[in-house]
């Protein structure tokens, strides 16, 4: 495996492969790497000629300083991952290289009421500096395709507007949430959690996997389960709940009917103590 901290260098790079036909699959990520972010790393390997995956703590996304500086870093141990993963190539560049010094946002989205709701709620900006960072890596990897985790479904909904807005050749490939064994998403943070927390945090799916059965059997209002999930989650002692929302999946908007729409998702965000976690699961 090849890694590059430089945009040049990584370009010229790409340029080569591209220019001899090549098709490029690209997986963007913070590191801290996981089961998860190595199932990106598989699914570009099985469609494209050559996969490159980034590694960047983007700090115009973090709208907490604090979560900033707690966010785990483990560039060489993610390198060795990505290698025996068989990703072709990493890039790991600085901040100063993803934002020279005065360099502002080339674009500003209107997202609409996308970033507004559930994770553009309760984190004011985030979803600016997550379009900032992946709008420039794309700029940058210009792949054929980009992978992403249904676990951040709100951050694939929004990587799906900028693709559509700046009209990028760039097809957006969203891949299964990876478990743990006791149903907990696999996720960079959960290594901030202890033992006892990261037992009790098992509770956020497990609430949301009984949300399924639940709806699936009927008999109770969109809201009614929400609330219902909000308070299972809320009984397990470490847990809050910061929001529940069952939402149609295309509009990310809360559904008041079942037959609201087509596809529809329980979506949450908990706090573990100082850790926040998401998680969402389909339920019709
Ligand atoms: P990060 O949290 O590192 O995640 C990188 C990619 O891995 C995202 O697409 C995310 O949805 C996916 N992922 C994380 N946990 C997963 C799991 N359990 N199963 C499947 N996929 C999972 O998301 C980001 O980084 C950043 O916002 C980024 C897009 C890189 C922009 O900075």
């Amino acid at each position: 495996m090849e890694r590059y901290s430089s945009i040049s260098e990584l370009q010229s790079r790409l340029d080569k492969e591209t220019g001899g036909g090549a098709t490029v699959g690209f997986v963007p990520t913070m590191g801290a790497l996981h089961e998860g972010h190595l199932s990106l790393v598989a699914l570009s390997r099985a469609s494209c000629d050559v996969t490159a995956a980034s590694i960047f703590v983007n700090p115009t996304q973090f709208n907490d300083r604090e979560d900033y500086r707690r966010y785990p870093r483990s560039t060489e141990r993610d390198c060795a991952m990505l290698r025996d993963a068989g990703c072709d190539i990493v890039f790991t560049p600085s901040e100063e290289e993803m934002y020279p010094a005065g360099q502002k946002a080339t674009h500003t989205f209107d997202f609409g009421h996308l970033d507004k709701v559930m994770e553009g709620a309760f984190r004011p900006g985030h979803f600016d500096g997550v379009a900032q960072v992946v709008s420039r890596l794309f700029d940058i990897a210009r792949p054929d395709k980009a992978f992403f985790g249904q676990k951040d479904f709100q951050q694939t909904a929004i990587i799906k507007a900028i693709v559509a807005e700046l009209k990028l050749p760039i097809e957006i490939v969203v891949a299964p949430i990876v478990r743990e064994a006791g149903g907990l998403a696999m996720s960079s943070r959960n290594v901030l959690l202890s033992d006892e927390q990261r037992a009790q945090a098992a509770n956020i799916s497990r609430a949301l996997f009984d949300a399924r059965t639940t709806a699936a059997a009927g008999g109770i209002s969109p809201e009614e389960l929400r609330r219902e999930t909000e308070r299972r989650i809320n009984a397990t002692p470490e847990l809050a709940a910061e929001y529940v929302a069952i939402v149609d999946g295309a509009t990310l908007l809360p559904v008041t009917e079942w037959s609201d729409a087509r596809e529809i998702f329980a979506c949450t965000a908990v706090r573990v103590g100082k850790t926040r976690l998401i998680d969402n699961v389909r339920l019709l």
